[in-house]
């Protein structure tokens, strides 16, 4: 469902951030990415969506059957592949001062024209089906709410439900528990592992903490100065081993700290989503 074929990303300056990664990640699974900030976690995610452009001689990337990049060049049909995709992250990213059912219904822009989207005239087909995903994560007595009204934790479950909506067959989530206390951290993760066991969808969540990645994902990729260091059953995944990984970074991701300087990023990286200009039309 996911290909990544000898990815690497030199940075201006001369940084790799991205050193030959290869990976895939078949329909139906459920992969943790770890690895210490800055280990090229939330890079690697924004080739697979095609917010970033990899290095010329890098291989291909593909979502699906669809080619997303090729040799350092995002393909012209990128608005179908993120029409799949759903992006969960840190910072949830809804529109904070309209209803949480007006967000979970933007997750349907992509596959609406473009004129009753900029209307926001959603049918009552359509309201059904947000109120369902609402259902589902749990929160539907909060759908007329205002986003920013919510907890961190049931906004990260709305930005899922959002994903329900536009049908994603995959979904990308950075670091979508980095910001809640433990127990919304549980439900969220929760939320993603029902929807891949119940629907097939594929998911790849990045994660500080390996702990997380051991308890919700069979399988974890991790990421060490943006090469991948392991790649198979998170049951394999011990202290012993991380510290081997990792060195002076184990501690980082066995005790994990939050990473503010991701929020900054995220929030550029939103302006390039639709949403954006949903909520310049709402
Ligand atoms: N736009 C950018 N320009 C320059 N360096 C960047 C940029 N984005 C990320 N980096 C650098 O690339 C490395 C990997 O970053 P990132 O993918 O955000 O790591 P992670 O998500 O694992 O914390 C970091 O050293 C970061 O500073
Ligand atoms: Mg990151």
């Amino acid at each position: 469902m996911i290909t990544i074929e000898h990815i690497s990303k030199t940075f201006r300056g001369g940084f790799r951030a991205l050193d030959g990664v290869s990976l895939s990640v078949k329909p139906g699974e459920m992969v943790a990415l770890i690895g210490a900030s800055g280990s090229g976690k939330s890079t690697l995610l924004r080739h697979v969506s095609g917010l970033m452009a990899a290095d010329a001689g890098s291989g291909e990337m593909r979502v699906g059957d669809r080619l997303v990049q090729e040799n350092g060049c995002i393909q012209s049909g990128i608005r179908a592949v993120r029409a799949d995709v759903g992006f969960v992250f840190q910072q949830f990213n809804l529109v904070g001062r309209l209803p949480v059912l007006t967000n979970v219904l933007a997750g349907n822009l992509a596959r609406m024209p473009l004129w009753r989207s900029c209307l926001r005239q959603f049918t009552q087909k359509e309201k059904q089906h947000a109120l369902d995903a609402l259902a589902r994560v749990g929160i539907v007595e909060h759908a007329y709410k205002r986003a920013s009204a919510l907890s961190g934790g049931q906004q990260q479950r709305a930005a899922i439900a959002r994903t329900i909506m536009q049908k994603a067959k995959v979904i990308l989530a950075d670091e979508p528990i980095a910001s809640l206390d433990p127990e919304s951290s549980r439900r969220v993760m929760q939320t993603l592992a029902d929807l891949n066991r119940q629907d097939g969808t594929t998911v790849l969540v990045s994660l500080h903490q390996v702990e997380m990645a051991m308890r919700f994902c069979p399988r974890t990729v991790a990421l060490s100065k943006g090469k991948v260091v392991f790649d198979g059953p998170s049951a394999l995944l011990t202290e012993t081993m991380l510290r081997e990984l990792y060195g002076a970074e184990a501690d980082e991701i066995l005790c994990p700290k939050n990473d503010e300087s991701d929020a900054v990023q995220q929030t550029q990286l939103v302006r390039n989503l639709e949403l954006t200009s949903f909520a310049a039309a709402a």
